[in-house]
């Protein structure tokens, strides 16, 4: 056993109490005398004993307060928001930075429920559900963002992460939820998205009239039978191309942020638009072949234009990101269900953690052999957006170095 507690020995030593007898008696111990010294000596082990546990158990206890103090201290310092809650949702206990932000005191506070606080200002049918059943079976949610109107504070928006702990031998649970106001942050993301949808609606009319000035130069030079010059205004009409394509995927950004990206939904046959998108596309590129591997055709419904945008997307990064090969490989494969389209490449490939990135907004891969390629980052996010808009799943298989491939599916039309 640890600790090294003093025995309190309360029980007269057996020593003595022979001693008393014999000198009482002066005569030999009797049988019963005997019962009574092995008595008194079981009473004296099972003393110690006790004294021993009691020591074990201070230790314990000790270290009992030590944990405690540990995780308040842990709870107090964290900057957002945190509160702890049984799994009725009692308010078990809550940081500062929680009665700082949500304005409340901390009598008002702990031991009450949850949704009883301040008013019945946290009632909020979005976190009941995220409390009450997505997390008793998930055990943590992550980022999950609410909105909500509180009397005192106002309007907000809070990014929520919440886990349950099993407690003790009894395993009652325990819920962590912390609280991140995000509602400053919210409202600059959407000033800057203002901002750059309004810069880019600005630019889109200057850049038109440019190009159809370009037009009317090369004809004219055309006509002077001037081809050196034909041949530069050309070169600007392609770069003035880009800058538009550029501007668009700025402005679709935009559009994907607020919820205001447009579809126009029809039938069409889904081999046609991939042939004139790859004929579209291999007019670009003088190195690669693009080799079409197509299946017997369906009627998809959706919008062609913007499926078609994913397509050209897909084929432009295969074309870019595969500087030293000259073969992409379309292909389509039909089952009941869906449609897939994939573009395989045998360019520079991407590592496992950067597939998982990729159809996130502005990712680009770094690293020297990739920094040489131009871009916003943008053509994935938006290709996975419509493709999502669309019902269907965009991914992509790839080994670095050798190659990627990426797909998306669609559900057939019924
Ligand atoms: N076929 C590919 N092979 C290797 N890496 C790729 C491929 N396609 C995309 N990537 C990587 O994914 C990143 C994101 O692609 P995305 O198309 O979204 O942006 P981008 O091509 O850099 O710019 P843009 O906005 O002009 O499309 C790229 O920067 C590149 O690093
Ligand atoms: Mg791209």
């Amino acid at each position: 056993m640890k600790g090294g507690h003093p025995k309190k020995t309360l029980a007269p030593t057996t020593d003595g109490l022979r001693q008393a007898i014999s000198a009482r008696t002066d005569m030999s111990i009797t049988p019963r005398q005997e019962k009574i010294i092995k008595l008194k000596e079981s009473v004296e082990l099972t003393q110690e004993y006790t004294n021993e546990i009691i020591g074990e158990l201070n230790v314990t206890n000790e270290e009992l307060t030590i944990t405690r103090d540990y995780a308040d201290a842990i709870i107090r310092t964290v900057r957002g928001p945190l509160l702890v809650l049984n799994k009725d949702l009692r308010i078990i206990s809550a940081n500062e930075a929680f009665y700082n932000a949500f304005k409340v005191a901390p009598n008002d506070t702990e031991n009450r429920l949850l949704y009883d606080l301040g008013n019945r200002q946290w009632n909020i049918p979005k976190l009941r559900i995220l409390l009450e059943e997505i997390l008793p079976e998930k055990n943590t949610i992550e980022d999950f963002v609410v909105e909500h109107d509180f009397k005192d504070i106002g309007q907000k928006t809070m990014l929520l992460n919440a886990r349950t702990l099993q407690q003790g031998p009894d395993k009652t649970s325990l819920i962590l939820l912390a609280i991140e106001d995000i509602t400053v942050r919210q409202q600059l993301e959407q000033q800057k998205d203002e901002f750059v949808s309004i810069a880019s609606h600005e630019l889109k009319t200057p850049i038109t009239s440019v190009k159809a000035y370009t037009q009317i130069l090369g004809r004219r030079f055309r006509k002077a039978n001037d081809m050196k010059s034909v041949e530069l205004v050309e070169k600007m009409d392609s770069q003035l191309d880009k800058l538009t394509d550029l501007i668009g995927d700025l402005l679709d950004v935009t559009k994907i942020e607020a919820g205001r990206i447009q579809f126009h939904e029809s039938h069409f046959d889904f081999n046609d638009l991939v042939e004139e998108t790859v004929e579209e596309l291999q007019r670009t590129t003088e190195k690669h072949h693009i080799e079409q591997e197509l299946q017997p055709s369906r009627t998809v419904y959706g919008d062609h234009d913007r499926l078609g945008q994913v397509l050209i997307n897909f084929l432009t990064n295969a074309i870019k990101y595969s500087p030293h090969a000259d073969k992409i490989i379309v292909s389509t494969a039909v089952d009941k269900d869906n449609v897939t389209l994939s573009v395989q490449d045998f360019g520079v490939g991407l590592s496992k953690e950067d597939q998982a990135k990729v159809f996130e907004r502005f990712y680009r891969v770094g690293g020297s052999d990739q920094s040489t390629y131009p871009g916003l980052g943008l053509g994935l996010f938006i290709a996975s957006d419509i493709i999502k808009r669309h019902k269907g799943r965009v991914w992509v298989e790839s080994i670095k170095a050798k190659g990627s491939t990426f797909c998306f599916s669609l559900p057939m039309t019924k």
